[in-house]
């Protein structure tokens, strides 16, 4: 069979003002990407067609997109997944709105990144005297795989057809990021009065998560989103609401800091 053959794409093109899918047909070789042939699409067809990427190697989270319906990098997705005879259309990310052809503006994200407070250090020790357990460092170590390619945040149910839900939901990635600083050791969050299993509740929108493990199954890096962010968050959230010592405990803490 020659490595080489003719593949139906359909690529929507448009911008702010509405679009629509258009018909290619595009050579593809062995061991293409699908990001090749969209530059292969730029470089022969439609040289306007604007697309999104960086490093073509799976880092840097730009050329996220809509392969078949599924949120995927157009960077790390073969294409020997799909049939010679199958259509391959590619879409914008759904949950965000469109710039121009596959590139949306994902600015939501930017937003709710700023919206939570970072690491707060330890106030009695000095930069070099942080002290972690390995088992401490490893689990926010799969989350800082992160690469904000943003397809968690495209595909959860929560706000992909939902723009009403955006205002209160964080999205999988940043409730991580709020899980990751929860469990860090040494983040001294609550010396300053903030509580971030509340605030995961409260400001993040923590309750709209009903743990389909959709945002896992897209990621890229393959961390385990709700597994191992998601749902420690939720029972460490839930004891902290529930259970009456935690709940007494917190009295006192601010009887004391008050008096
Ligand atoms: S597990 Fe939660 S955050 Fe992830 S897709 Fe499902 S509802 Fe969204
Ligand atoms: S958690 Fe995974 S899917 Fe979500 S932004 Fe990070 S790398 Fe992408
Ligand atoms: S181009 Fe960087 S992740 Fe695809």
């Amino acid at each position: 069979m020659s490595t080489s053959y003719q593949a139906r794409f359909r690529v929507w093109r448009g911008d702010t003002g509405g679009g629509d899918l258009q018909d290619f047909r595009v050579e593809v070789n062995e061991g293409e990407v699908v990001l090749d042939i969209v530059h292969r699409l730029q470089a022969t067809q439609a040289p306007d067609l604007a697309v999104r990427w960086n490093c073509k190697a799976g880092k840097c989270g730009s050329c996220s997109a809509e392969i078949n319906g599924r949120p995927r990098l157009m960077c790390m997705t073969r294409m020997s997944v799909f049939g010679r005879d199958e259509t391959v259309t590619i879409t914008p990310l759904r949950a965000f709105p469109v710039v121009r052809d596959l590139v949306t503006d994902v600015s939501f994200n930017y937003a709710k990144a700023r919206q939570i407070p970072s690491f707060v250090p330890p106030r009695d020790l000095l930069p070099g005297e942080y002290r972690m357990q390995q088992e401490d460092v490893d689990r926010p170590q799969e989350f800082r795989k992160c690469i904000e390619c943003f397809l968690c945040q495209d595909t959860c149910h929560v706000v992909r057809d939902h723009e009403e839900n955006k205002p209160a939901f964080a999205g999988p990635r940043f409730l991580m990021r709020v899980a990751e600083l929860d469990m860090h050791p040494l983040d001294a969050a609550a010396d300053t009065g903030l509580d971030r299993k509340r605030t995961a509740q409260d400001e993040h929108g923590l309750g709209y998560c009903n743990i389909t493990k959709c945002c896992t199954e897209v990621c890229p890096e393959g961390i385990k989103i709700t597994d191992n962010a998601l749902i420690p968050l939720k029972e460490r959230a839930v004891d902290r609401k529930y259970d009456p010592l935690v709940w007494l405990g917190s009295k006192i803490r601010r009887r004391s800091s008050a008096g």
